[in-house]
């Protein structure tokens, strides 16, 4: 069942967070909605501008909508991910999506507030919710790199400010994370000091943590073994997910870490049985192993068992 993200977040707020992950083709499909259902988690889908043009936006729709019929119990919503104002609109048009992100926080304060406005007047009037950010994360983000010197972690003055002119239903924050797989140099820090100032100016808002992928060592490793080359990776440490989420961090973003696990299992695949040429063998792994991490990732977050709970809110 697709639901709205403001539903996912009335239940989740200041108890647990939702997990978002970001899926672009079928084998990432099965492994999240097998994962979700295992671990009876609801769930976020992202789709990134990058996933809508890998094969087709409208291949990665009949996706989902065929993914919702395999699994009838699995309840989740839909979401542009690091959208700009063009993709956000066609989104909203397209009726498929229960929310949007725009994110215009590379440009100036008062410019990301004209953007953001703009957007959020048009999702509601759909009915649509929108996610908008604050501040600036390190790493890459579809095609915009931010050296970590330009990264900014989100003002929580601001925040208020920003959200009160721009009626946005979720904020973005920097708070020490940065997307991909080499977010940390030394100690892993997430700033609760900044999530605790944004709580107490916002409180009940729901707030997003991008960039939160683990990087776990052992799956880099395994990597690496099987001829890999990924040096120097670090991630968030998982066990900081429901502290975060206690403090208002309602939706926790994910991708790195799936990009990992389908690394890590076609390279030990093709390493083992290097005359294999039968790409369906490793997809299958791909999907169970998948299933796997997301049950795990969602058992960190506090959602794992959630289901029949919200199910009885979102029905009623
Ligand atoms: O934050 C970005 C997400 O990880 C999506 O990545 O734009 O390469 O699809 P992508
Ligand atoms: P990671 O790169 O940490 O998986 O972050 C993903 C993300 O923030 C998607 O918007
Ligand atoms: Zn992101």
């Amino acid at each position: 069942m697709i639901v709205t993200t403001a539903q996912l977040f009335k239940h989740a707020y200041g108890k647990y967070a939702v997990g978002a992950y970001n899926i672009n083709n079928a084998e990432q499909a099965m492994g999240l909605f097998r994962g979700c259902i295992d671990s009876k988690a609801p769930f976020i889908i992202q789709i990134s501008k990058g996933a809508r043009k890998y094969t087709d936006k409208r291949m990665l729709e009949a996706i989902i909508r065929s993914a919702a019929e395999i699994f009838p119990d699995a309840i989740f919503a839909v979401h542009l991910d690091h959208g700009d104002e063009e993709t956000c609109y066609d989104c909203i048009k397209s009726g498929f999506y229960s929310s949007v992100m725009i994110d215009a926080s590379h440009d100036p304060f008062e410019k990301n507030v004209e953007i953001t406005k703009r957007v959020t007047d048009a999702a509601h009037q759909k009915g649509i919710s929108v996610e908008a950010e604050l501040g600036m994360l390190g790493g890459v983000e579809e095609d915009i790199k931010v050296e970590e010197g330009h990264a900014c972690l989100t003002d929580p003055d601001e925040a208020k400010d920003f959200v009160t002119k721009t009626g946005c239903d979720s904020l973005a924050c920097a708070i020490g994370t940065s997307h991909g797989a080499f977010k940390f140099k030394g100690r892993q820090s997430l700033h609760f000091d900044v999530m605790e100032k944004i709580k107490a100016r916002l409180p009940g808002f729901p707030l997003v943590m991008h960039g939160s992928s683990s990087v776990p060592k052992e799956e880099v490793d395994r990597i690496n073994k099987a001829g890999g080359t990924i040096k120097d990776s670090m991630g968030v440490d998982p066990n900081e997910y429901l502290p975060a989420a206690k403090l208002g961090v309602t939706k926790v973003n994910i991708d790195t870490d799936g990009r990992l696990v389908w690394t890590r299992v076609h390279r030990e695949f093709f390493r083992d049985k290097p005359g294999e040429f039968d790409f369906r063998p490793p997809g299958k792994i791909f999907m169970d192993e998948y299933a796997k991490f997301i049950a795990s990732r969602n058992k960190l977050l506090g959602s794992a068992g959630q289901l029949d709970d919200l199910r009885k809110t979102v029905t009623k």
